[in-house]
């Protein structure tokens, strides 16, 4: 891609080269590790090699008497400050430090502070814990046996392990839609744990000032004005003097929305110690104690017709939510937005029951590169309607395309109650099948059969739903989910746009700066974006499930919109000309009729400082806090086309094509990298990742050797195409995308290789799909080599 023109008119749609690019190719990104504060301390954190056991007794003597070790921090210290338990963004409590118990392995126990990290970190070792193993649980299903112990025993009334119950859609409806049916049919699968593993763990340096009290928090932070909330709430710090500023961030994924243990010890020890305390994670810290993703047991049927109508839709979910409910979830859907599972299509009836339960894991389910568990509910729904196809003998793609919503049925309220903004499931379809040459492919996959070859085809036409508000629905901890933007132009034309979203690699200083360029003509590289710090930037929710485009994408719309208000009655004053006589013309205001009399913006923005009209203020900036009137509801169809090793299980990806519709795009090359991200992902899920536990509850993919992701090497090659269907409420048109691939791709890969099996009778495979996994599978069905 290269950069465009400047002098091309309009900034949406342009694939402008990324402005921070410059600086992390340089090396000059700044993250927390770059971060020295004068005087600075380091923290570490000793974890538990324990899954599950009570602490008898902590000695940190030896410890603390090691050269150059300040302090060493217990959960019974913190305690004394009421700061041994911490809430969570799902209402919940998660231990800051343990003092009763562990409840899963790597659960922190005690900080050390020193001079230096490796003091800090060799001092860990002269802690003496004395604890005594309790039973391990590992699954939700063992979890919820009556047998099982209490892990939440420190819970006021929790007598069990259940986490939530939450339903949605009409159980009497979906009934009466499952005893007419002609066919019904079942798919039990589990979406395995995994984790986001951003490429920077996470890390903070707190630096509370014993002077003025302040404390600055430089930390990793999806969220940060959230968790500045969370802070006070927490700490009982005056709101007003907690400012976090979240830098340059590699990578989120949703594992940096909660707020870890960590990031407290390190605030708690720098009000005691009065000088900056750093704390950075190392990788296993990360991929063993902070938050995974996914751990959905589901099962389910669906409803048809003789003629491959689908006619109802119940399922229901088990999770794994580890000791604790610690992601971010909006208040009222407990089991986030696993509502969506009716996808792209026309089931009139639907009912979901869900169930999280507490184990003896790290806390999980957070949205990676998934807004609130629509990749799992994506996943299923796909499964199961490539299943139905060949339980009907019919093709995978002829009966998605027979049941999807139609275009005229937008706005379309599914059976759980979602109203989908605006879709045309049939041409993204019919674009992936045209790209990948489908009936080609059936051809060639007949022809391979006969030659005892294995050629599988797997379709994935999912829909998303992304851009959490509206507020009136969606809350974390009671906070409301707008977002918001303040954009201020300066004398000279160019101009500061704040955000209350945070960026962790999305492209935010390139494609916002051109939202607003877009509205007022002033070019994007004279318009800088600032996110991430409290005290300077407005209020928000921050940055993950496809929030930011939808929420403070619409807000610098509306924020530039409010400026060429006033740069209006600015122009009106300077042509000498009546508000109405004018018209906008890209980048300036211009008489109507006389095209000579103009304006531009940039002599607008110099007269705003230095020639307005009397009573008028002066300035040019404004804000807006943006509540969005529904979510929207990006879509798309992959179509992955794999060949089958029969003597290794091995599958070999042969082609991918991924047409996605995120209505306007505003930055297609940032977008098209989105999706490339967003399938890498899906497919290592399908191919790899896998988080598992022994029967102890130790940690099986504790680093990059064991919990395996795709490299470039691995990773096939993407052709991507579009189809572009505004959302018909966003002000530009524009629906969110960022985790759009993720949400669409797994089940794409693992319908392609249950496709090349499905003649054989193999439907029901789970991911991973390693080769020992797909070899047993060909050797049940008769088919291994
Ligand atoms: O909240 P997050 O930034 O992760 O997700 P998003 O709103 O889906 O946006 C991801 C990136 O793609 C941002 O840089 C967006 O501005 C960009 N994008 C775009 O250029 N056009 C769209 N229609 C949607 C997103």
């Amino acid at each position: 891609m290269t950069a465009v023109e400047p002098e091309q008119k309009g900034w949406l749609g342009k694939s402008v080269k990324r402005k921070e690019d410059a600086r992390f190719i340089a090396g000059r990104g700044n993250y927390i590790e770059d971060i020295k504060l004068p005087n600075m301390l380091y923290m570490s954190i000793l974890r538990s090699p324990f899954a599950h056991a009570t602490i008898n007794s902590i000695d940190t003597s030896r410890a603390a008497e090691l050269p150059g070790v300040v302090a060493v921090v217990t959960g019974e210290l913190l305690a004394e400050h009421n700061l041994a338990w911490m809430p969570t963004l799902s209402g919940d409590t998660q231990a800051v430090l343990a003092t009763d118990k562990v409840r899963m392995q790597g659960q922190e126990v005690a900080c050390v502070v020193a001079e230096d990290p490796y003091i800090a970190h060799d001092a860990l070792e002269l802690i003496d814990v004395d604890y005594e193993p309790l039973p391990v649980i590992t699954t939700p299903q063992a979890a919820l046996e009556d047998t099982a112990p209490v892990i939440r025993d420190d819970k006021e009334g929790q007598a069990d392990n259940k986490v939530y119950q939450w339903e949605a859609g009409d159980a009497e409806a979906t009934e009466k839609a499952f005893a007419e049916a002609d066919k019904v049919v079942r798919l039990v699968t589990h979406y395995p744990r995994c984790h986001p593993a951003p490429l920077e763990c996470c890390g903070c340096v707190a630096d509370v000032n014993p002077v003025t009290g302040k404390a600055t928090i430089y930390m990793t932070s999806q969220a940060p004005h959230a968790h500045r909330t969370v802070f006070a709430l927490v700490a009982g710090l005056p709101e007003q003097n907690i400012q976090i500023i979240s830098p340059d961030i590699g990578g989120g994924f949703g594992n940096k929305v909660p707020v870890y243990p960590g990031y407290v010890v390190a605030t708690a020890a720098s009000l005691l110690l009065g000088r900056p305390v750093k704390w950075i994670e190392d990788r296993t810290g990360n991929l063993i104690s902070t938050g995974f993703a996914r751990d959905f047991y589901m099962d389910g049927e669906l409803a048809l017709k003789e003629d491959g109508t689908m006619t109802g839709l119940r399922v229901k979910m088990l999770s794994d939510q580890g000791y604790s409910f610690a992601d971010a979830q909006p208040s009222k859907f407990k089991a986030g937005l696993f509502h969506i599972v009716t996808g792209s299509y026309d089931i009139p009836a639907a009912h979901v029951v869900t169930e999280g339960a507490y184990t003896n894991k790290a806390p999980g389910g957070v949205a990676y590169r998934c807004s609130f568990r629509v990749t799992e509910a994506s996943y299923f729904i796909e499964r199961l309607v490539q299943n139905a196809a060949y339980e009907l003998g019919v093709d995978p793609a002829e009966f998605r395309r027979q049941n999807f919503i139609q275009p005229e049925q937008f706005p379309y309220t599914s059976a759980t109650g979602f109203e989908y903004d605006s879709g045309n499931y049939e041409a993204a379809l019919d674009q992936a099948l045209e790209r990948v040459g489908y009936k080609e492919l059936r051809e060639e996959q007949k022809q391979a059969r006969e030659e005892g070859r294995l050629l599988g085809i797997g379709l994935a036409s999912f829909t998303e739903v992304v851009g959490a508000g509206p507020s009136r629905n969606y809350d974390i901890l009671g906070i409301k989910m707008f977002d918001s933007a303040e954009l201020r132009v300066h004398p000279t034309g160019k101009a500061i746009l704040k955000l209350g979203v945070k960026s962790q690699g999305q492209g935010h200083e390139t494609t916002f700066a051109q939202i607003a360029a877009h509205e007022l003509g002033i070019p994007p590289e004279d318009i800088t974006v600032q996110e991430g710090d409290t005290d300077n930037t407005p209020y928000g929710l921050g940055t993950y499930a496809s929030r930011s485009t939808p929420t403070a994408g619409a807000a610098t719309v509306i924020a530039a919109r409010k400026v060429r208000e006033k740069a209006k009655k600015l122009a009106a004053h300077l042509l000498e000309a009546s508000e109405d006589d004018l018209e906008w013309a890209d980048d300036k205001f211009v008489v109507k009729g006389a095209p000579e009399r103009a304006k531009t913006i940039q002599e607008i923005a110099f007269a705003a400082y230095t020639d307005h009209p009397e009573g008028m203020e002066a300035g040019l900036e404004a804000t807006n806090y943006y509540d969005p009137p529904n979510m929207t509801y990006p879509f798309g169809t992959y179509a992955v086309v794999v060949e089958i090793d029969r003597g290794t299980g091995q599958w070999k990806v042969k082609k991918v094509v991924a047409v996605d519709d995120c209505g306007t795009r505003i930055n297609p090359m940032i977008v098209e990298g989105q999706i490339m991200g967003g399938l890498t992902e899906g497919f290592g899920t399908a191919a790899m990742e896998l988080i598992t536990f022994d029967e102890d509850g130790n940690c099986i993919g504790s680093n990059f050797m064991d919990y395996l992701l795709p490299t470039a090497w691995e990773t096939p090659a993407f052709e991507l195409g579009e189809t572009v269907t505004p959302s018909p409420h966003h002000p530009i048109g524009a629906k969110g995308v960022g985790e759009s691939a993720t949400v669409g791709s797994p089940a794409a890969f693992v319908n392609a290789v249950v496709d090349g099996l499905a003649h054989a009778g193999v439907r029901d495979l789970d991911m991973p799909l390693t080769p020992s996994k797909v070899w047993e599978a060909l050797d049940k069905a008769g088919l291994a080599e």
